[in-house]
């Protein structure tokens, strides 16, 4: 079969990198419910964990890797035998296993944490690709901090693990540093100039630091990467990974970048749900896609737009990524349009002039209260009613 040169790999590192966070600890039943339902959201590789670092990651990995049949199942690894051969152990019942090894390729990292010299981590970086290679086929090579490496020296040894065998290449922003530009011009240097490229995928793998990392991934997309890697929510080290949700909305939302994924985007709301659940890191509300706010209309101006006409103020429709359905918020910013469209949902067919009066009244409590909710309406409709009746009664005297 001819590969699709318009796929884009999801690879969720939800388990892994998002795991990392301090308190997002799962349990191994837990990661294995995870693991399920990101298989029915459709993610190509799911990263399960980093075996050599406790006995419980390592089970966790032998667990998800019976439990999922579709997705590969990678294991992170250092590049030292040690770690691989612990990694292979825990594939030993993937159905489709992937070892995920590297080192750091910046020069702060080559002499700063390994204190080492470029040559020697080269070195190292192509025997650990290697001796991967004789356990497991599918080998994805990651130079960390690649955001800030030497983009010659990148390229040599991108090129050195390729040659060795990584059928995947990650070029991770370790840091969230780099501007969008800067990454997509990264990805293209290695596309154009080193040779063997076009025997490996390229993986962006972007950190959160300043905001960037979906912007990142996508700028590493338009310029030839191929697989993302990513969390649901967003969660992952400091300040977080890419968003899976973000990206797969962006190109389903942008389909003129004529990139397409396997990912049933309906599931997300749920999935969003569950991670955050289980791993007791709340949703910020107006996080993108997935926050509780994503489909909420507040102000007057765009409630009264969006009722007229939902595309006015809605790129996406919430059924899509299965959220609920939108929701008109009612405060103290809100129109007559809002008010009308909840009375009448309650039952309440007003006039102008009624509609008028109740929006007031309406006002005055709203400028007081934070939460309106149904009660309250229903309440402002009926005592303007019983005023009306009693001025009626008044006159009628
Ligand atoms: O951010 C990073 O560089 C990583 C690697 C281990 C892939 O998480
Ligand atoms: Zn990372």
């Amino acid at each position: 079969m001819l590969h699709d040169p318009n796929r884009v790999y999801i690879f969720d590192t939800t388990l892994r990198d998002g795991e990392q966070v301090p308190g997002c600890q799962l349990t191994t039943p837990e990661k294995i419910e995870i693991a399920k339902e990101l298989e029915a959201l459709g993610v190509d590789i799911i990263e399960a964990g980093f075996p050599i670092s406790s006995p419980g990651d390592f089970q966790s990995v032998v667990e998800i890797s019976r439990a999922v049949k579709n997705p590969t199942v990678c294991a992170l690894t250092r590049a030292n035998r040690g770690d691989i051969d612990v990694a292979v152990q825990s594939l030993q019942y993937a159905k489709h296993p992937r070892i995920h090894t590297g080192i750091g390729a910046s020069d702060m990292h080559i002499k700063h944490k390994f204190n080492s010299t470029r040559e020697d981590i080269l070195a190292r970086a192509v025997d650990a690709v290697k001796y991967a290679k004789q356990f497991v086929e599918d080998i994805e090579f990651y130079a960390e901090d690649a955001g800030r490496a030497d983009i010659v020296y990148l390229a040599q040894m991108v090129e050195a693990v390729i040659a060795a065998g990584a059928t995947v290449v990650n070029i991770p922003d370790t840091n969230g540093y780099c501007l969008p530009n800067q990454y997509g011009a990264k990805i293209k240097y290695l596309k154009e100039n080193v040779k063997n490229i076009d025997k490996a995928i390229i993986s962006v793998h972007c950190h959160n630091d300043l905001g960037l990392a979906t912007a990142n991934s996508i700028a590493g997309l338009e310029n030839g990467a191929r697989q993302v890697e990513g969390t649901i929510n967003g969660i992952g080290e400091r300040a977080g990974n890419t968003s899976i949700e973000e990206v797969v909305m962006i190109l389903k939302t942008h389909q003129n970048l004529g990139l397409h994924t396997n990912i049933n985007a309906r599931n997300f709301y749920e999935m969003s749900r569950m991670v955050s659940t289980q791993m007791r890191m709340p949703v910020q509300p107006n996080k993108a896609i997935v926050g509780g706010n994503a489909f909420a209309h507040s102000s007057g101006i765009h409630q009264d737009g969006f009722l007229k006409n939902r595309e006015n103020y809605e790129i996406i429709r919430p059924e899509d990524v299965g959220f609920p359905s939108a929701t008109i918020v009612l405060t103290a910013r809100s129109g007559r349009h809002a008010l009308k469209f909840h009375l009448e949902r309650l039952g309440h067919k007003l006039d102008k002039q009624e509609l008028d009066a109740v929006y007031k009244e309406f006002l005055t409590l709203a400028d007081n209260k934070l939460d309106l909710n149904d009660d309250d309406l229903n309440q402002l409709v009926n005592s303007y009613q019983n005023n009306i009746q009693s001025l009626e009664k008044a006159d009628n005297k």
